[in-house]
């Protein structure tokens, strides 16, 4: 399963990735006014340090001006995936980006009908809010697990991105159900690792090795 990192800030990015834990990274306008940062500035940044897609997100809501929008987001860099809302329009753009070759993200997608259109229409990536339904207590797991059952039944290769992930358990769920990417906020992916059993048993280790005086070095 690859992890992307849901952030536009640098230094998260450049620290998990240093670990070797991010696949790819996911923008949206909302991350970058966190950001206070120039769209195409950052997101050249976020490209020079990242191997894997880089998601950045159009602006316009007409089908033509989100083309020449991602034009122009394709020329920051070779790993940039345009992002698009899941709209008639934004399928539009989508069909003809990845058609001349782009990687494009579908997002803001919250059924499975949703899903299958953005499939049959080239996404690169499909994004799923799992948070944003969860919200309003609706299942967002539910709708991995549809869109998964679809895209094999079918065969298509439209990666599912996880997306709008809140919770550990968000990620736990995503990979037993099979979604490809998960992409989460730093807090969520350095979260991972807490277990108190490990705190507890490398503290015993360190109680014994001062007893013992262990020394390797
Ligand atoms: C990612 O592509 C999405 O923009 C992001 O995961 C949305 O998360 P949120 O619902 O927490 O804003």
């Amino acid at each position: 399963m690859k992890f992307f990192v849901d952030t536009a800030e640098i230094d998260a990015i450049a620290e998990l990735n240093e670990l070797g834990m991010v696949d790819g990274v996911t923008t949206n306008p909302s991350l970058i006014k966190k950001s206070g940062r120039d769209i195409i500035e950052v997101t050249k940044e976020i490209c020079d340090l990242v191997d894997g897609p880089v998601s950045a997100e159009v602006t316009a809501v007409d089908a033509e001006t989100m083309i020449a929008e991602g034009r122009k987001l394709v020329e920051i860099a070779e790993n940039i995936a345009v992002k698009v809302p899941l709209t008639w329009d934004g399928l539009k753009a989508c069909k003809t980006l990845t058609d001349d070759g782009y990687m494009v993200n579908v997002t803001l997608c919250f059924s499975a009908n949703q899903a299958l259109l953005a499939a049959k229409a080239g996404a690169s990536f499909i994004s799923p809010f799992i948070g944003r339904l969860d919200d309003i207590n609706l299942d967002g797991m539910e709708l991995i697990e549809d869109i998964r059952t679809i895209y094999d039944n079918y065969g298509f290769d439209t990666e599912i991105l996880a997306a709008s992930i809140r919770t550990v358990n968000h990620v736990l769920d995503s990979a037993r159900l099979g979604a490809d990417v998960i992409t989460a906020p730093p807090g969520v992916i350095k979260s991972l690792i807490n277990h108190p059993l490990t705190d507890k048993g490398l503290a015993q280790f360190l109680a014994d090795i001062k007893a013992a005086d262990i020394k390797i070095l």
